[in-house]
């Protein structure tokens, strides 16, 4: 079996590589914009490929014959997308399109991740089955990419995920990651405690890919972590399992404040999150509790355990 994953830098790519690769004897092409990668290793080929280009794009897939593509481009940044849609629907719609084609044409299976901001974020944590309602442009681009999916005609695969944390060999920050910065910078910051979400490491998002492709699993699955809580209750969890909370709780550095004092440009969905119950069924996984994968990402963090790192330029 041999497995394309473009946008081979992404945070979710890097855990998705490191687990088929360890516990698999799969192949795997890394596809890139840029050259990253310092050389070919065993079962691992690194691609690099003007993937927005759809010829380049359609040559490079016949030249690897993949059985499965894992599509992790994307336009990530919800208050960008909202102010740039071209740039929006380049990444998050047209290179799906471009992808559903070539799947379709060539019977590969194609797995591409959506957000639980197709939802309004008014009665979450939602269903497989709930009626999607985006509210940001983001939310938009991926509504319409899991729409063009579903109606491709061809093996494809959506995995609806929400704020995912894990290492990234480039540095790629997440919402965790975000938080223990300003705990080190040590002055009191504000944390909205509005917005709920039930985050996921992507160890977790890795697994769930890793049972699509070997269970042949086509449709919607939810991804994300057994733990629903707002933002402000996750920096809570953060500051006390990487030992910074303070023996008086009275001296916490972190204040509940309202969504509107963010000045957010996109509206956010507020009671988003993903129900997983049915998912877990079909993949056969359980997903943990905040806390443990918590305490899994900082063992990742001290431990330096980046996949990626000893085979970049
Ligand atoms: N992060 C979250 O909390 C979250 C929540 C819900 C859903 N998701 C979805 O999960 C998937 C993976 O997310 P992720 O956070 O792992 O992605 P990420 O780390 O932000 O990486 C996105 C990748 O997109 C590629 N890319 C191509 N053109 C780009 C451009 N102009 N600007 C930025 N990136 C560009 C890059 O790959 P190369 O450089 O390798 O080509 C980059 O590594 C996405 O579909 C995302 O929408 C993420």
């Amino acid at each position: 079996m041999k497995i394309l994953i473009i946008g081979a830098t992404s945070k979710t790519a890097e855990a998705i590589a490191r687990n088929i690769y360890s516990t698999t004897n799969f192949e795997l092409a890394l596809m890139t914009r840029e050259k990253v990668f310092s050389r070919d290793i065993l079962r691992i080929k690194p691609i690099i490929c003007d993937y927005m280009n759809p010829e380049a794009l359609k040559a490079a897939v016949n030249f690897i014959q993949p059985q499965c593509i894992v599509n992790c481009v994307c336009a990530e940044n919800v208050d960008e997308c909202e102010k740039d849609h071209s740039k929006a629907i380049a990444l998050n719609v047209t290179l799906v399109e471009n992808l559903v084609s070539i799947c379709r044409i060539k019977n590969i299976h194609l797995i591409s991740f959506s957000s639980d901001y197709v939802f309004d974020g008014e009665k979450g944590p939602y269903s497989e089955d709930a009626r999607p309602n985006p509210i940001s442009f983001y939310g938009k681009t991926k509504h319409i990419a899991e729409n063009t999916i579903r109606t491709g005609m061809m093996k494809g695969t959506i995995i609806r995920t929400n704020v995912i944390f894990g290492v990234s060999s480039f540095g790629k920050k997440n919402f965790i990651d975000f938080l223990i910065d300003k705990f080190e910078e040590g002055k009191p910051f504000g944390i909205v405690g509005s917005q709920f979400c039930n985050p996921v490491l992507t160890n977790e998002i890795a697994l769930a890919v890793k049972s699509a492709i070997i269970n042949s699993l086509y449709g919607v699955f939810h991804v994300g972590g057994s733990t629903y809580l707002s933002r402000y209750e996750i920096a809570k969890h953060v500051e006390r399992i990487f030992g910074y909370a303070p023996e008086d709780i009275e001296n916490s550095i972190i204040n509940m404040i309202p969504s509107s004092e963010l000045k957010q440009v996109a509206p956010r969905p507020l009671r988003g999150g993903l129900k997983t119950e049915i998912s877990c069924d079909s993949l056969g996984l359980v997903f943990s509790d905040f806390d443990s994968a918590l305490q899994n990402y900082k063992l990742q963090v001290n431990m330096k355990q980046k996949f990626y790192e000893n085979y970049l330029i």
